[in-house]
């Protein structure tokens, strides 16, 4: 029996990759160091979670071979004693880690959270596989440790090109920290995880997500204070203040689930796998995509707009710490996951058929009270979006 110390299970990409682990294997027992919050234990926590996300990928019955061979420790990546954990009787004999816990905030770091959580915390994880002897340590990072850097980004020797957020600057920190852990390293980069390619649907939404949860919302107030039904056709005139790009890479979460739980089978080799796909979309793709949904007429991503409305800038202060990733023109190389899964896995592309999908998943899943957005979710319009300035 093998023993994987894990972290981040109750996240979007943790319990999707301990779901599939043991969708295809028995051979495996688990420790995961969940927080207990909202006034549940870190069990209780861990169980519903397994539960959704069994129910989720269409396994109900795996969550029982999980549940039993799951053992949940109550910590914070943060605040555990590494040298204590250690010698906690629980982790004799784990053989690997996996650890994918961080915080996902792309916003300002004020009081250094994020930085403690993703930086700090990924040294004690190391500590503790250190002390423990393990054999492999698995690190979810990101594609966006590559952050301001405009070409092609390689899968190994990551460089320093500057960073968008101290998000990605503490995931190239912890990246490095794993690369000089003397630890045999196997490293996941997704870029944005969203919904799966055959419905469209994300158990958990995160980033992306917010602008059409912003859209949607605007839309709605506009309509209502122009005494118009949301139904119909509105000019909203809003601007993207940023500099669209041509490749954005929207990577399904059932992709993200295949590829690392494949990656995490195959022999540790000191290695980084883009988790990103090889068909990007485009930032217009996506903004005319929402926009059909939405039926919104008068939307523009320019990044020198002459003059900034006050409903831009508020954009801009929800979502402005999103725009880098629908600006940057980085292009994510795929040698190392060709070499090791083959060119097979990489064929898919979202398209605009794809999005079209996702977005629509998500106004029905995460509205379901709003009648106008099911409706415009459900439905075709009946012409295509007109940008602003072509009226
Ligand atoms: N989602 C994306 O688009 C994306 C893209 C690229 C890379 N990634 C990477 O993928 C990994 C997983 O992220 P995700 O998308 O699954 O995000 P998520 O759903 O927010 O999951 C984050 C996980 O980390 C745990 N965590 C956070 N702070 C912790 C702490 N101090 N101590 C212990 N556990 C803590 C969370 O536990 P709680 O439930 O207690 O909060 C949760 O299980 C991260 O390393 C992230 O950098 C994600």
């Amino acid at each position: 029996m093998k023993k994987l110390f894990v972290t981040g299970i109750t996240g979007l990409v943790g319990s999707a990759f301990v779901v599939e682990l043991f969708r295809q294997r028995s051979d495996y027992s688990i420790i995961c160091l969940v927080r207990h919050g909202g006034g549940r234990s870190a069990e209780e926590r861990a169980e519903s979670i397994v539960r959704d996300e069994c129910r989720f990928d269409g396994c109900p019955e795996i969550a029982e071979k999980v549940l039993k061979a799951m053992t949940v420790i109550d910590g914070d990546v943060v605040t555990i004693d590494p040298d204590e954990l250690a010698r906690d009787p629980r982790l004799a004999g784990v053989t690997e880690v996996f650890h994918c816990a961080a915080d996902v905030n792309l916003g300002k770091d004020p009081t250094g959270k994020t930085f403690r959580i993703n930086y700090e915390g990924t040294k004690n994880i190391i500590r503790l596989a250190q002390l423990l002897k393990v054999s492999a340590f698995h690190y979810v990072g990101t594609a966006y440790v590559a952050g301001k850097l405009f070409g092609t980004a390689m899968e190994d020797n990551p460089i320093d090109s500057g960073f968008n957020n101290p998000y990605e600057e503490s995931k190239f920190k912890a990246e490095m920290l794993v690369r000089g852990s003397g630890i045999p390293f196997t490293v996941y980069r997704p870029a944005i995880v969203t919904g799966r390619r055959s419905d469209g649907r994300i158990r958990k939404p995160l980033a992306f997500y917010r602008v059409l949860e912003f859209l949607g919302k605007m839309k709605s107030h506009a309509c209502s204070k122009a005494g118009v039904d949301p139904r119909e056709w509105f000019d909203i005139g809003l601007n993207f203040t940023t500099q669209p790009s041509e490749h954005v890479y929207f990577v399904p979460i059932d992709y993200v689930q295949e590829a690392v739980t494949a990656l995490f089978q195959k022999p540790v080799r000191n290695q980084a796998y883009h988790i990103t796909g090889d068909s990007p979309v485009t930032t217009r793709q996506i903004e005319d995509t929402i926009c059909r949904i939405l039926r919104l007429d008068g939307v523009s991503v320019e990044a020198h707009k002459q003059l900034e409305t006050q409903d831009d800038r508020l954009m801009g202060r929800f979502l402005g710490d999103l725009f880098p990733y629908f600006s940057g023109d980085i292009k994510f190389d795929q040698t190392n996951v060709r070499r090791e899964l083959g060119d097979k896995i990489l064929d898919w592309e979202y398209g605009v058929k794809g999005l079209e999908t996702l977005i629509r998943a998500f106004y029905v899943d995460y509205f379901p009270g709003v009648e106008w957005i099911q409706q415009l979710a459900t439905t075709q319009p009946d012409r295509e979006p007109r940008r602003a300035g072509a009226r």
